[in-house]
């Protein structure tokens, strides 16, 4: 069995609910700044959207809070396709976070650069080259899980599975859109993650996942700090 604690809520309102609570819970136990490193896809929007809004906006410390994304289609944020976008519209836009501390991936241009230019971005923000397991560089990272058992962009059968060097690699051809995405170092260098898990569709691959099952990419995630996963009972399957 995979470590890492499971929450199982009833459906995917009440998983976004709790999951938004507990980042804010985790936020408000720091001090200093909060590194929140976003995960893309469907999944994780109404969590953002509740941090949005009354009464977890307001106790949500954005002045400290600085944004990241662990992957990103290479498209421009304002593409329907972009998680930048699609984070922007459910959060970003209507909290009072200081722009200078929403750290996007370059959309344009081009990718390996990007993909550069973010890796920059993150070693700025960190102040080292190399990533010390007593220092993690973000305090929580939310990562989703494909029905593949790809998490972020770091997809079966891609060479960005095998990057330990890089902090931040380009994806060709494992999706229509050319991805950009944090490796498992960087990763790893959490305090916390969290997979957020729902629909029945994810069934088999969260009992993978929890399993351990290291042909897995999302199995391979192995963050310094906690490890949790946060279910709707679809996706967890019965009681
Ligand atoms: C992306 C995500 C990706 C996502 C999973 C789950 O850019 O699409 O980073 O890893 O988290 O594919 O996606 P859903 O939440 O839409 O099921």
């Amino acid at each position: 069995m995979a470590d890492g604690k499971i929450e199982i809520l009833a459906d995917p309102e009440a998983l976004a609910q709790r999951a938004a609570e507990w980042v804010v819970e985790r936020a408000l136990a720091t001090s200093g700044r909060f590194a929140f490193n976003l995960s893309g896809g469907s999944t994780p929007k109404r969590m953002y959207q509740l941090l949005a809004q009354v009464p977890l906006r307001d106790r949500m410390p954005w002045d400290r809070v600085h944004l990241f994304w662990g992957d990103e289609r290479f498209v421009p944020h304002d593409h329907p396709e972009s998680n930048f976008r699609m984070a922007n519209e459910a959060m970003i836009a209507h909290v009072s976070i200081p722009p200078a501390q929403v750290h996007g991936v370059p959309g344009e241009g081009d990718p390996d650069e990007a993909a550069r230019a973010y890796e920059a971005t993150l070693k700025a923000f960190y102040g080292a080259d190399t990533l010390d397991p007593s220092r993690p560089l973000f305090d929580v990272t939310l990562l989703g899980l494909g029905e593949d058992g790809h998490t972020a962009s770091l997809i079966p059968g891609t060479t960005a599975l095998d990057e330990t060097r890089a902090w931040v690699t380009t994806v060709r051809g494992a999706r229509p859109e050319l991805r950009i995405t944090m490796t498992y170092p960087v990763l790893d260098s959490s305090r916390a993650v969290a997979f957020l898990v729902a629909g029945e569709a994810k069934r088999a691959m969260l009992a993978r996942l929890r399993q351990g099952d290291r042909t897995l990419p999302a199995a391979r995630v192995k963050p310094v700090g906690e490890l949790l996963f946060f279910a709707d009972r679809a996706a967890a399957g019965p009681a």
